[in-house]
């Protein structure tokens, strides 16, 4: 996998993109049918998590609207407008550009019928009525971060290769992990390394930050690997994979605000489903996946009054062995699904 190169992506409310129409027809599979769906193409940067059962859980139809909220490289857009057939239209969203460049290309057989904007999904509604919709027949979330970023040494998200201390998933947003390494309070620092990290040697972590940034600031991968190898007692560090991967995780959410803009999302999202709408959320943190089986519940079973939606998954669906074992990365992922009722 690589980060990749494309066309130039497109921003603002992007205009549809590519030419031809989709030859790809077929209905969408029942709901919660694990029908065969079209898999990654080759040399594909990032392997679609739970791509079935995300496209089951849709059950997209001819003609229906709908939004990738993390469009990423397209891949599960294209699964779910393959399915899909007929003139179904999807709107992808992503704050990455360099990910609009890949879906652009991944989605160009679908014509017009795919819009691509450059913004973050906490603008749902917005978004929405830039691009003249009104209601949506299905919502796509698939959080977290992407193969092509983590795989990209240039934009400092993973902890294996030297790199700028980056991780801005949109390159515009002014602060990098750098900026918050090397000013947040030694408090703060431990308690996003903790709760957004879930790691038990925080307060060390941050303690040996903070002491590393007095002596000179740090700006690289490899120079806070030394510092959060340094600060995790040697015994621990042989055990819970590499030692810096949890550190890295939080800061990664930290500097892209990665839980703030969810709920609000998924309050617009429940107000945008046509009756038989269904919305889909693939999470890969416990925090997240708790916001979503919250919200998801509340949605399902108001205080007071008939539910307007209808709970797809009870638990949350997750891997099975096999794609655990082809795509690692997928571990951790937990899918749930409502429906609006009719
Ligand atoms: C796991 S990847 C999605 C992969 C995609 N489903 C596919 O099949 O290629 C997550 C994507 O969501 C984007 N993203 C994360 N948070 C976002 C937000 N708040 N608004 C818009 N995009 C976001 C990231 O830039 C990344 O490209």
């Amino acid at each position: 996998m690589s980060g990749g190169t494309g066309p130039t992506p497109p921003t603002g409310t992007g205009p549809a993109i590519g030419v031809a129409r989709s030859e790809t027809g077929g209905r969408g599979p029942e709901p919660a049918a694990a029908g065969p769906v079209a898999t990654a193409p080759d040399g594909a940067p990032h392997v679609p998590v739970l791509l079935r059962e995300v496209v089951a859980y849709l059950a997209p139809r001819p003609g229906g609207r709908y939004v990738d909220g993390t469009v990423g490289a397209g891949g599960h857009a294209a699964a779910v407008l393959a399915a899909a057939g007929g003139e179904a239209e999807l709107l992808g969203i992503d704050r990455d550009p360099a990910a609009l460049a890949l879906a652009a290309r991944r989605l160009a057989p679908f014509g017009a019928r795919v819009r691509l904007v450059h913004g973050n999904f906490r603008g749902l509604e917005q978004h929405l009525e830039d691009a003249g919709w009104d209601a949506v027949d299905g919502i796509l979330l698939d959080l977290g971060v992407s193969s092509m970023q983590l795989d990209d040494p240039s934009r400092g998200f993973s902890y294996q290769e030297e790199g700028p201390l980056d991780m801005r998933m949109d390159p515009s947003q002014p602060v990098t992990a750098a900026d918050l390494v090397n000013t947040a309070g030694r408090d703060q620092l431990a308690r996003w390394i903790a709760e957004y990290g879930e790691e038990r040697w925080a307060g060390r972590i941050a303690d040996f930050i903070v002491a590393a940034r007095r002596r000179r600031p740090i700006t690289t991968t490899t120079q806070l690997v030394e510092i959060i190898k340094a600060a995790i007692p040697a015994r621990a560090r042989r055990r819970g994979g590499h030692p810096a991967r949890r550190t890295f995780q939080a800061l990664r959410i930290a500097v892209n605000g990665e839980l703030d803009g969810l709920e609000e999302f998924l309050q617009q999202a429940a107000r945008r489903l046509r009756p038989g709408g269904r919305m889909v959320v693939i999470a890969f943190h416990s925090l997240e996946d708790r916001a979503v089986k919250r919200a998801f519940r509340a949605l399902a079973a108001p205080d007071g009054g008939a539910a307007p939606f209808r709970l797809l998954t009870r638990r949350p669906v997750t891997p099975g062995e096999e794609e655990a074992q082809a795509n690692p990365r997928s571990r951790s992922a937990k899918l749930r699904a409502i429906e609006r009722r009719q």
